[in-house]
């Protein structure tokens, strides 16, 4: 979200540039992070607060404001990445509160807005909205109503009631000197101007107008009131200390988060978004999953008696995946099939069949069309997607988010281990219902699930020793991936990685295949990555390092840290953290994205948009 606040002047500046059809409208600079709907709220000098909303892009909100009253010196707006409502006018924000005497803005996810929501309902307020949000801009108008308080103190109160993620900032009626903002998780920064203050998610949206920042703490609410210096208190009502730091970065840094490329800056934040794709659904005391998918078709899934997975790309890799944890915990024969080949070779859907439709943009003709099909053939469908509210989301039945926000950069990363992520979930989730895994097995899964963000920053890493690694392979013109079990679909998604940034062929191929035609082309100038973590196939996995080494061919091996068997054949070895065998995917995929990414770099290539790619293949 974006805001700021000041004198006439700014107001000006505020209203021409959403009127101006010009790109330095701090809503644009955000537009990066996703975008399915817009908002303003502007307070008048005669103190009227007036809400501005609208699905669609910030160009549709600016042709939405043409004509409207939007005098006002403070002005808070957003652009949506929808996590609860689908995209449309109500869910966009800013929320007013029931009586519009408060609006608000908010990044990020409220775990227990459903608790929140119901005793706010038992009070009397309705919602305009099925969003989070709207009902933390409510607990803070039922604050500030039942105990008469400040606006900065009803903040305060409702946020100690709050459990999940948040940046909000927050207006209200009658007082045009005053914005209240407050984070927990999700970034937000303040401005400080010449006699003027802005606040955003990031840095780049504000940028031109000024380079000194406070950033604000988790925990921590920001005062701006005109009449009173910048104040910022804890949750616990202390005075936090105020640091204005300098930053000197370009604004294309700043919406990479400083980080080079997009896809840099998605692999290196799959800590961060796995904990968003796990949030609310895992137990941390008792490590029970709860997927709302499942608990709401719960005979579904326990009288299922086949899954076919359909989707495309890096979301076939991840199907291939979910394949390997359905049949194990679950005991449910699965299928994973193009979605492309799926929809046109007339398949035997029948109804007890439960269709899984795995696909990020949500958007992707193939597997929407692979969908209806289901859907006509009176299967269940259930989704896997991460556009909230995209067209396949909103043709399932039902389905699971992997919440790992806007994935931009083209080759996919943080959505490919999201995906894999909500897999586990599910298997676990239904498995435990179904009554075909362990107690032992379940919490040992769930338990590794819940420790993931921090083994993914442990093999992050290893990012500077990929980055050395890939100078030696640039000049390869084609890569053997090899892997088995749960790490074949790995070794095919590091393939693609390689092959669709950097431009060098690259194939995927079960280790075990090789003998089977495939180490014909094993010369010095055919590079191969060989999986080889611990399993119950790494002794042979070893044995086929070794007859590739014989034939001088070069290798990569990923292996366990500590492995001295592998590390004396290969020529190279890349050392990762173990975990529960059906999550090594995750983990492995991580230094596979990081050599595509390094070596496609090293070749000059467009990382973030690779040539003849389209984030989304809407078309066949
Ligand atoms: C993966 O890196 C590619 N961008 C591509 O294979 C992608 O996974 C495929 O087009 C499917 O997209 P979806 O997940 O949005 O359906």
């Amino acid at each position: 979200f974006f805001f700021f606040f000041n004198d006439t002047a700014t107001t000006e500046i505020y209203t021409l540039s959403l009127h101006r059809r010009s790109s330095d409208l701090g809503l644009h600079r955000l537009e990066y992070r996703g975008y399915d709907s817009a908002g303003v709220a502007l307070v008048n000098p005669d103190g009227r607060l007036n809400v501005f909303k609208c699905k669609g892009k910030v160009s549709d909100l600016e042709h939405f404001l043409d004509g409207k009253d939007l005098g006002g010196n403070i002005g808070i707006a957003h652009t949506r990445w929808a996590t609860h409502g689908v995209p449309n006018d109500a869910n966009a924000h800013p929320h007013y509160s029931e009586s519009e005497n408060i609006a608000l803005i908010h990044n990020g996810i409220i775990e227990n807005y459903r608790v929140l929501k119901d005793a706010l309902e038992q009070n009397g307020y309705t919602f305009r909205s099925s969003t989070d949000s709207e009902v933390l801009v409510n607990l803070i108008e039922y604050v500030r109503a039942t105990s008469g308080c400040s606006l900065p103190e009803a903040v305060r109160q409702a946020l100690r009631q709050v459990i999940g993620a948040y940046a909000i900032a927050v207006v209200e009626k009658g007082n045009h000197d005053r914005i209240v903002a407050a984070r927990q998780s999700s970034p937000m920064v303040v401005g400080v101007g010449d006699g003027e203050f802005f606040l955003s998610s990031d840095a780049a949206s504000i940028i031109e107008y000024t380079e000194d920042f406070v950033y604000v703490g988790d925990g921590e609410i920001a005062v701006i009131d005109r009449n009173a210096p910048l104040k910022i208190v804890t949750l616990d009502n202390h005075d936090a200390k105020i640091d204005i730091k300098k930053l000197q970065l370009s604004i294309s840094q700043l919406e990479k988060g400083g980080y080079p490329h997009f896809m840099l800056k998605e692999i290196y934040e799959q800590p961060r978004t796995i904990v968003d794709c796990i949030r609310g659904r895992i137990n941390p005391d008792t490590c029970e999953v709860k997927l709302s998918g499942v608990i709401d078709h719960r005979d579904r899934f326990v009288n299922a008696r086949r899954i076919i997975f359909v989707a495309c790309g890096t979301s076939w890799h991840a199907s291939l995946i979910g394949e390997h944890l359905v049949e194990s915990i679950c005991g449910i024969p699965v299928e994973v099939e193009y979605a492309s080949e799926f929809r046109y070779r007339n398949p035997i859907i029948r109804e007890d069949d439960i269709v899984v439709a795995v696909s990020q943009s949500g958007e992707t003709a193939d597997t929407l069309a692979a969908v209806e099909l289901a859907r006509k053939a009176g299967a269940f469908v259930f989704g896997i997607c991460n556009v909230v509210g995209s067209s396949i989301a909103r043709a399932t039945d039902s389905g699971a988010y992997i919440h790992v926000g806007p994935e931009i950069g083209v080759a996919s990363t943080k959505a490919f281990t999201g995906q894999v992520t909500v897999m586990a979930m599910l298997a676990l989730a239904v498995g435990r219902e179904r009554g075909t895994v362990t107690e032992a097995y379940y919490n040992e899964v769930s338990a590794a699930l819940l420790h993931l963000p921090e083994t993914m920053e442990e093999v992050l890493k290893v990012a500077p020793q990929v980055a050395d690694l890939a100078k030696i392979f640039t000049y390869a013109h084609n890569f053997i991936y090899l892997g088995r079990g749960y790490n074949y679909p790995t070794a095919l998604e590091g393939a693609l990685k390689l092959k669709e940034i950097s431009y060098i062929h690259a194939e995927g191929y079960p280790a075990a295949e090789m003998k089977h035609g495939p180490i014909a082309l094993i010369d010095a100038e055919m590079p191969t990555v060989a999986i080889a973590t611990p399993d119950h196939t790494y002794e042979k996995t070893a044995s086929n390092i070794e007859e590739i080494k014989a034939r001088g061919g070069k290798i990569i091996a990923v292996i366990a840290r500590g492995d001295e068997q592998v590390r004396r054949s290969a020529d190279f070895v890349i050392e990762v953290p173990v975990i529960a065998e059906c999550l090594m995917p995750i983990v492995v995929s991580v230094p596979l994205q990081l050599l595509a990414y390094y070596i496609a770099v090293y070749k000059g290539r467009n990382v973030d948009q690779p040539r003849n790619l389209a984030k989304s293949v809407t078309v066949e």
